[in-house]
């Protein structure tokens, strides 16, 4: 997949904010000459590398358990949120929905590391990840900031339960996620593979304000610039955004659009409810939904699974506690 042009809008032109030392600039110009030989089709202009990060921060170092990427877009969705995506390592496998350890360095240079569902799919040359800004986080109060050019850290092995592998086959999937839970589905809805197990697929969004439906556009447009999907999802994704803190075309949470029926709208047919021989369900997001949401499904007949043993839905259990 091409890799498309950076976002104008993560350039920081430093210069502006950092006396700049000729050396750092030399630096960065093979930094950013290595990036383009390495990545012919990425579009880098302005000075994107020259960051206070990069300026202060040391190379990372490669461990037995991380190896270094570099970030080759970011995109700032609002305050809250932005995704970005990095180099992939030839030995990085991973199945759509998979989360892995990503960070920056830490005290003393140890590495400050977190979860992270990839958003992108298992085939693509590149990483997505989506990520939460929590001001006062001590991670994403410094990944915020990254710029194209910077370093991160990647875990070499990434695991997970949202994975088709953990589900028996059915007709329908539906993708229930919260905020930042919508991560995974964007790795799962552009993976051709989904489109072969599941008649249709739903990926429902809530989040408290409009701005926070990070990828809406490409969502609305049910991926019709994607050349390996967008045949398939015209035909079999359904996209049910809710905003539940703003005026909205659909306002309720996940539950009460379960209740009401929303959630069964247009091509994703009968039943107007969830039906445990044909429905799968996988949930991401705020341990509430997930919490709630699985006791309702385990009392109407539902089976969690896992990787060892597939069932009906699954949740990635380490958000829920
Ligand atoms: C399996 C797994 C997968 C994850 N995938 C993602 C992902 O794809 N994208 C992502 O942004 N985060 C994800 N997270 C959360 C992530 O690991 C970090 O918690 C997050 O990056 C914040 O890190 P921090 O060090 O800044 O703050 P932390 O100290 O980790 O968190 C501070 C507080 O911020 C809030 N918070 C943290 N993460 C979120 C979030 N994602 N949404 C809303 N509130 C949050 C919580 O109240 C938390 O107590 C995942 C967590 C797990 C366990
Ligand atoms: N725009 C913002 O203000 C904003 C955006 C992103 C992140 N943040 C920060 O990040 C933190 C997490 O925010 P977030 O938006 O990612 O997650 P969140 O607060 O969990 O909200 C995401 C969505 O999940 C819904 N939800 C919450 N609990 C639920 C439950 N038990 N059952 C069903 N639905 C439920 C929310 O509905 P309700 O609105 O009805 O609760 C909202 O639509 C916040 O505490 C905030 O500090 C703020």
């Amino acid at each position: 997949m091409p890799i498309a042009p950076v976002p104008q809008s993560s350039f920081q032109p430093a210069q502006k904010a950092f006396p700049v030392h000729q050396l750092t600039v030399r630096t960065l110009e093979s930094k950013e000459a290595r990036l383009q030989s390495a990545y012919p089709n990425l579009v880098m202009s302005g000075r994107s590398a020259l960051t206070e990060t990069t300026l202060s921060a040391p190379p990372l170092e490669p461990t037995g358990s991380l190896s270094v990427e570099t970030v080759l877009s970011v995109t700032h969705w609002n305050q809250h949120l932005f995704s970005f995506t990095v180099t992939r390592p030839a030995s990085f496998r991973f199945r759509s929905g998979e989360f892995v350890m990503i960070g920056l360095a830490g005290e003393g240079g140890k590495p400050l590391l977190r979860a992270y569902s990839m958003a992108s799919p298992s085939y693509d040359e590149t990483l997505e990840f989506l990520s939460i800004k929590v001001a006062d986080g001590p991670l994403t109060s410094r990944l915020q900031k990254i710029v194209v050019g910077d370093q991160i850290y990647l875990g070499r092995k990434p695991t997970g339960t949202l994975v088709a592998d953990a589900l028996i086959p059915g007709r329908r999937l539906f993708l229930l996620g919260t905020g930042t839970g919508l991560a995974p589905w964007m790795s799962i809805i552009r993976d051709p593979e989904t489109y072969s197990r599941f008649e249709q697929i739903a990926v429902v969004h809530s989040v408290r304000t409009v701005s926070d439906l990070a990828y809406r556009d490409m969502l609305e447009s049910l991926l019709a610039d994607d050349p390996l999907v967008s045949e398939e999802a015209a035909a079999q994704l359904t996209y049910i955004p809710t905003v539940t803190r703003e005026p909205f075309h659909t306002t309720g949470r996940v539950d009460a659009l379960m209740r009401d029926g929303t959630l069964f709208q247009g091509k994703l047919g009968e039943p107007k409810k969830f039906d445990p021989e044909h429905d799968r369900i996988m949930m991401c997001g705020s341990m509430g939904m997930l919490k709630e949401t699985a006791a309702m499904l385990d009392g109407i007949g539902f089976a969690e699974g896992s990787n060892s043993k597939p069932g009906e839905y699954v949740i990635e259990r380490a958000f829920v506690g």
